[in-house]
């Protein structure tokens, strides 16, 4: 893999617009328009047969007129004008082109999608698509797409056959409150594919842990090679896995989506984790992007609620983690932060008598004690009890503890304010979630990492 040319592709330090437009609803006024707006400090030039200037950038015919190099070059004219735009791109020694335009391999014009792939390749020019959505980071404020707005600042990457879906994510990260670095739209891969991804981000210092949307893989020896010699947690979405599914994905971005048997077993070779559905992708996410792996099998549970206790038991039963009981000293030290009718077993009923100070420390015992290899912390809202001064509890205990490779995450049951109390956590890099199953469920990823 050329890394200059992925670096210049997706991380690039200047951006031609070929096919900008100064008119309001064309794709190619909305690049140029998100790639102003959203802050891009790197060179911009419009390109386009007559505009002298777009959007207060002075305007070029061709990419040959400009005189400076260009890294990137995110491209918006028809179809059948993108094979010489191409050979123009390859001549200027553009190192990546972002084709935002469809009518290719996906609706069974392979040999335009051939041609282009081939005259890029002569100079050396590398591919992103061509039917994609186009190319966001956060790091650069680089918005390289017709999506309105970069996501909510985080430490993944999401990469997406999808473009639609990857637009729904873009604007789904600020209510989910799952951050994103790169969102990357790879549509028909007709060069850049999974596996280059998957070799680029593992050496982006900006990228913790990379998200898939896959419909189907290109290359899935290549794939599986070099996810399992990743050092970042990769989890995945793998749609298509029902018949009508297949079918559906073949029509959309021209894969061969297998069978789901076939993709279970290859993800587990590759080492990569695998959502169960788009909610499940963003838990998993959050987690894998937040936390250490989970290095040994003892977890405890620790909580406020009886039934929130059970459920979370149920769920770790369910995600394959087994639950002991906590050994006596354990215990021992647990029982003096609760009640006599609590219980310090597993999980641990701190009972609803239990305030920030035995949140603290508790969790502070237990995340820093040998035993617990990783710890998950519940809490119903009570009346007695501020859900922002538990989470800051926890936090506090977590830190304290000085066991930074030991992976937490955090169930609230409540209301608005127990919301707030998570969203807090999670901009302080703990994972907390709504319900006590997706709290086990985080840890059950941590555990497959
Ligand atoms: N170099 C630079 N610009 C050129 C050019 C060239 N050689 N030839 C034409 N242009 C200009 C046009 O003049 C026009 O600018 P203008 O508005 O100033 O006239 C601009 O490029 C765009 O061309 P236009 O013919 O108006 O195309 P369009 O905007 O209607 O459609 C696409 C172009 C790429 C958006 C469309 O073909 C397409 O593929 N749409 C689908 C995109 C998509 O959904 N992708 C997948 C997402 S998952």
């Amino acid at each position: 893999m050329d890394k200059s040319a992925l670096q210049g592709l997706l991380r690039p330090k200047s951006v031609a617009v070929v096919g900008a437009s100064a008119t309001p609803g064309k794709i190619g006024f909305t690049v140029m328009d998100n790639l102003k707006k959203c802050g891009y400090a790197g060179k911009i030039y419009p390109i386009n047969p007559t505009a002298p200037e777009i959007l207060g950038f002075k305007a070029y015919a061709s990419v040959l007129d400009v005189e400076d190099p260009i890294d990137a070059a995110v491209i918006t004219v028809p179809a059948k004008l993108v094979p010489s735009v191409t050979e123009e791109c390859g001549k200027k020694g553009i190192k990546g082109l972002i084709i935002i335009t469809s009518g290719f391999s996906e609706v069974g014009n392979r040999a335009l999608e051939d041609e282009i792939v081939a005259t890029a390749k002569k100079y050396g020019t590398r591919i992103l698509g061509p039917n994609i959505v186009g190319t966001m980071s956060n790091s650069d404020k680089l918005n390289a797409s017709f999506a309105p707005f970069l996501p909510l600042p985080g430490k993944s990457a999401l990469i997406s056959q999808s473009g639609a879906l990857l637009i729904a994510i873009d604007a789904a990260t600020y209510t989910r409150r799952v951050g994103f670095d790169k969102m990357i739209s790879i549509g028909n891969m007709s060069d850049v594919d999974i596996a280059d991804m998957i070799t680029f981000l593992n050496e982006d210092p900006e990228t913790s842990c990379i998200s898939l949307y896959i419909e189907g893989f290109k290359d899935g020896r290549r794939t599986i090679e070099v996810a399992r010699k990743a050092k970042k947690p990769i989890v995945a979405l793998k749609s298509g896995v029902s018949a009508h599914g297949a079918a559906a994905a073949a029509s959309h971005t021209g894969s061969l989506a297998g069978a789901a048997k076939i993709y279970k077993s290859a993800f587990s070779q590759a080492g990569i984790i695998q959502a169960e559905d788009l909610d499940n992708l963003f838990d998993r996410t959050l987690a894998l992007s937040q936390q250490p792996p989970l290095k040994g099998e003892n977890i405890l549970i620790l909580t406020n609620g009886g039934g929130v206790g059970v459920l979370g038991t149920d769920a770790a039963e369910k995600y394959g983690i087994p639950l002991k009981f906590a050994p006596e000293d354990v215990q021992e030290e647990l029982k003096k932060h609760m009640p006599d009718f609590g219980s310090a077993k597993n999980p641990v009923d701190l009972t609803g008598m239990a305030g920030n100070d035995w949140y603290f420390e508790t969790v502070n015992f237990s995340h820093g004690h040998k035993w617990v290899d990783g710890l998950v912390v519940l809490y119903c809202e009570t009346a007695m009890t501020d859900p922002m001064g538990i989470a800051k509890a926890i936090k506090d205990g977590v830190d304290k503890s000085g066991k930074a490779d030991k992976p937490v995450t955090v169930s609230f049951v409540g209301g608005e304010r127990s919301e707030k109390a998570m969203h807090w956590l999670v901009e302080n890099g703990i994972p907390a979630y709504a319900a006590p199953d997706k709290a086990l469920n985080a840890m059950a990823a941590l555990r497959e990492y």
